[in-house]
């Protein structure tokens, strides 16, 4: 297993261009099974996740036409194209790698009437259930039932329009139902859907692909389904998530970076925190400069809460930046039981934070000591980097793989910047 090995210490000053969404990319791809004609991506970041997706739709029966760099910062250009499903089944071996792989749930069965797809399972950071993708599909007419671990779910005919309530802010939850709703006989109408920009720029895909959707970036989206989807070309938005935590690359460093095609209106929350901390962020032409050169950074109290609050996503990042602040913050999360596991890796390298239920208090310290650290999820392993990118002496993050689902070139991004950072192969 890599790890990444990381001298702490240099401020960042540079450019980072930011890639396609992870979170975007993937509900896209899954989007091609609902049409038998090709469905283009444009701006696919380079990440295992998307491998394995891709590997996943392969089993479906979607033939994939990747190539090489796109119209910006290297994203890939993709086309799909599934004349038939070949597949109903999303199997185990696969699934467990990503739970994303549940969004194939909803287009097999708008598509095809049938699905058997695993079970995700829970992660690092929960329990990760998937009941209200299911309950929301059996009120469009599905029979659902589990068996051995798997999601067994069929349809007569057609799925059948229905007015749904999410009980809570489901994010792949809503992408499923959008997807589903796109080809069921008669209005759907979604209320408590996720507002996240991924969610608006799969809506906008399908939209581009035939269906009939309105309510982009509201809580109640209203889908009329069609009998069938056409192709369509869609570029990828960028990476809010990414651009965030280069955002706070460059605020723990006390340097200054432009996240090149970050998008501030995705970011408006962080930003606003950042800001609030005492960075200086400007918008401008190529994207969205943020400094904090000559500031001395204070800690700011943040709750994690579905989009346009503070993101969950952004959470293990900011909390490495109140680490090393002046004064204290209250870090609370809201959305997820267990995402707190980068706190005891952050305390090995000095952090002061004491958790209490789901909040946990932070106190700056003068200078985070460089150790060797374990990832154990996506956005932990990014708040360990960057608390490596602050420290004194030498850091090592181990488990990387982690980190390779969701960052594409991470080290060459930041080496370019002027971090000493390294990748060693394990
Ligand atoms: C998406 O996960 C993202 N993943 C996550 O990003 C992100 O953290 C999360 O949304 C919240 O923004 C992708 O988009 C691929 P949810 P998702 O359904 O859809 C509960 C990353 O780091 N819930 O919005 O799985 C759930 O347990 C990843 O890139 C149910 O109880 O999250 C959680 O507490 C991590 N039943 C809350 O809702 C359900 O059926 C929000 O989950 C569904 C969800």
């Amino acid at each position: 297993m890599d790890s990444i090995r990381i001298r702490g210490g240099r401020p960042l000053n540079g450019v980072i261009p930011i890639s396609g969404a992870k979170n975007a990319a993937l509900p896209l791809m899954a989007a091609s099974l609902l049409t038998a004609e090709t469905l283009t991506l444009e701006n696919l970041p380079h990440l295992v996740d998307i491998t394995t997706m891709a590997n996943l739709l392969t089993a479906h029966g979607v033939s994939l036409h990747m190539n090489g760099a796109g119209r910006r910062c290297g994203g890939r250009s993709l086309a799909m194209t599934t004349p038939a499903i070949t597949s109903t089944t999303a199997h185990y071996d696969l699934v467990r790698k990503m739970r994303a792989s549940i969004l194939v749930l909803g287009p097999l069965l708008a598509r095809e009437g049938r699905a058997r797809v695993s079970l995700p399972g829970g992660c690092a950071i929960g329990a990760r259930p998937v009941d209200l993708h299911l309950k929301a599909l059996a009120q469009m007419g599905a029979a659902i039932s589990i068996d051995g671990g798997y999601v067994d779910a069929r349809v007569d005919g057609r799925l059948k329009g229905a007015h749904l309530v999410f009980p809570q802010v489901t994010v792949t939850g809503t992408e499923n139902l959008l997807m589903a709703a796109a080809l069921a006989d008669g209005e759907t109408i979604i209320d408590n859907a996720a507002r996240e920009p991924e969610v608006t720029d799969l809506a906008q895909c399908l939209i581009a692909m035939g269906a009939e959707i309105e309510g982009l970036g509201t809580q109640r989206l209203v889908v009329r389904g069609r009998e069938s989807l056409h192709g369509a070309t869609h570029a990828v938005l960028p990476d809010r998530i990414e651009a965030g935590s280069y955002a706070v690359a460059a605020a723990i460093t006390r340097g200054e970076v432009l996240l090149q095609y970050a998008d501030a209106a995705q970011m408006a929350s962080l930003l606003k925190v950042l800001s609030a901390a005492g960075a200086a962020v400007s918008v401008e032409e190529g994207g969205v400069r943020v400094s904090a050169a000559d500031a001395p950074l204070k800690g700011v109290d943040v709750m994690t809460e579905p989009h346009p609050g503070f993101p969950t996503d952004m959470q293990a990042q900011v909390m490495a930046l109140f680490a090393t602040a002046e004064g204290a913050a209250m870090v609370t999360e809201t959305i997820f039981e267990n995402r707190f596991m980068h706190v005891p890796e952050l305390k090995r390298m000095g952090a002061d934070i004491n958790i209490h239920n789901g909040s946990a208090i932070v106190r700056g310290v003068r200078r985070l000591s460089g150790a060797p650290v374990m990832a154990t999820d996506l956005r932990a392993s990014m708040s360990l980097v960057l608390a490596g990118l602050a420290a004194e002496g030498e850091t090592m993050v181990n488990r990387v793989y982690h980190l390779d689902r969701g960052y594409e070139r991470l080290e060459q991004k930041l080496a370019a910047c002027g971090a000493d950072i390294e990748r060693v192969r394990g």
